[in-house]
């Protein structure tokens, strides 16, 4: 089968990298997916695709400016999506300096990149909601929300250095043309989801506790904290048409549903016919220095322009990560 574009996709090993280079190989592109050194295996997510024809895996560090260039000019890719990330809210609190170099600086090698090697390359750059930290509007019904106009008020450092790249995005667009764009993504978990965010934290829990696995309780932090939580699978969708408009924009992607990390908590412990009060014990260690309370977005300029949609409700996304992880950890006794 003849491809017809390439596409580049950084964070390949990563949960949104593994969903988005299937869909782009089942919209018949050649995919190149970067992935950096590691010294141990990490492909898991990738494993299924490895030997796809249409599917290479590339050593690449976006905080080194000349392997990013040579990659890009290589390679002159009709698409680059930029999923790699020091993705990790807490994280970026013990590691501030790591996290600009990676989430902004290396943002910036790419752009440089493709301004001066690859001009009519599209690239798109996984902004976040994290950017909005404390702040967001009210709609006439006294609802708060989140949209492209909302003003950002980052709370972390993660949430700083995606908002510096996000604002280089735009002026790189806006200042020499390039076909760039963010998508502003709310959270979006799935089966593989990392171990070490909330949703798979709890998810992993149940499936290791149905298996006799663990006899501990499960430690989380703040529960009341609100997130509006999709399914990866969807999110990648949106990358995809984001790249296939004629000019490229900004776009919040979105349920528009808000739920606590106790919601998420009661109603997977409930999937399964337990009582979480059994389980789980709070932990202020896990506490951040500074929370962002409340997430809900709108997604009204992305159902318009893109004609895109979230197709999973919370109860189904609960669902699969739980029916994965039960079953994983059945495997693996
Ligand atoms: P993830 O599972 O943590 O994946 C991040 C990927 O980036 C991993 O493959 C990681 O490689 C790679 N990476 C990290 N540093 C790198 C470097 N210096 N050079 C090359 N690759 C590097 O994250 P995700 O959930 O898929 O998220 C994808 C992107 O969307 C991230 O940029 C994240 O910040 C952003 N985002 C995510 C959400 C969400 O809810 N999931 C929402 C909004 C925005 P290793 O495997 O070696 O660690
Ligand atoms: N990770 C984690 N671990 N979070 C916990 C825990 C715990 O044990 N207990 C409570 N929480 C709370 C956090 O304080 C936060 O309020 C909420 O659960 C969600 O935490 P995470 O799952 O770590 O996600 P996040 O919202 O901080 O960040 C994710 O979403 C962003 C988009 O808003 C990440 O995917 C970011 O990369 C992404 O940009």
């Amino acid at each position: 089968m003849t491809t017809n574009k390439t596409a580049l996709v950084t964070g390949v090993t990563g949960q949104d990298g593994s969903y988005l280079a299937e869909l782009l190989l089942s919209k018949n592109y050649s995919v190149v997916g970067l992935k950096r050194r590691s010294s141990t295996n990490n492909n898991i997510r990738v494993e299924h695709i490895l030997d796809d024809p249409n599917f290479t895996l590339e050593e690449f560090d976006l905080t080194d400016p000349t392997n990013v260039i040579k990659t890009i000019d290589h390679h002159q890719p009709d698409e680059f999506y930029n999923l790699a990330a020091q993705s990790h809210v807490k994280t970026s609190f013990n590691q501030p300096t790591t996290t600009i170099c990676i989430n902004t600086l290396g943002v910036v090698n790419i752009l440089e990149a493709i301004r001066n090697y690859s001009s009519t390359t599209k690239f798109y750059q996984a902004s976040t909601s994290e950017m909005f930290g404390e702040s967001y509007d009210t709609d006439k019904n006294g609802e708060k929300y989140q949209d492209e106009e909302t003003v950002m008020l980052p709370q972390s450092p993660y949430g700083i250095a995606k908002l510096a790249s996000h604002r280089m995005v735009q002026i790189y667009r806006e200042s020499y043309g390039l076909l760039a764009c963010s998508g502003i993504l709310f959270n979006h978990e799935s089966p593989r989801r990392g171990e070490n965010f909330v949703t798979r934290k709890i998810t992993k829990y149940i499936g290791d506790l149905l298996a006799s696995k663990t006899d501990e309780t499960l430690k989380l932090g703040n529960l009341s904290a609100k997130r509006d939580w999709g399914h990866a699978k969807d999110y990648v969708e949106a990358m995809y048409l984001m790249l296939q408009q004629s000019s490229q924009n900004d776009y919040v992607i979105c349920t528009e549903q808000t739920w606590s990390v106790l919601d998420f908590v009661q109603r997977a412990f409930s999937y399964v016919g337990l009582d979480y009060k059994t389980y789980v014990e709070i932990d202020e260690s896990l506490y951040r220095p500074c929370e962002v309370d409340f997430l809900r977005g709108k997604n009204t300029k992305a159902r318009k322009e893109l004609s895109w949609q979230p197709n999973t409700p919370f109860d189904e996304l609960i669902a699969d990560m739980i029916d994965a992880d039960v079953k994983a950890a059945a495997v693996n006794v």
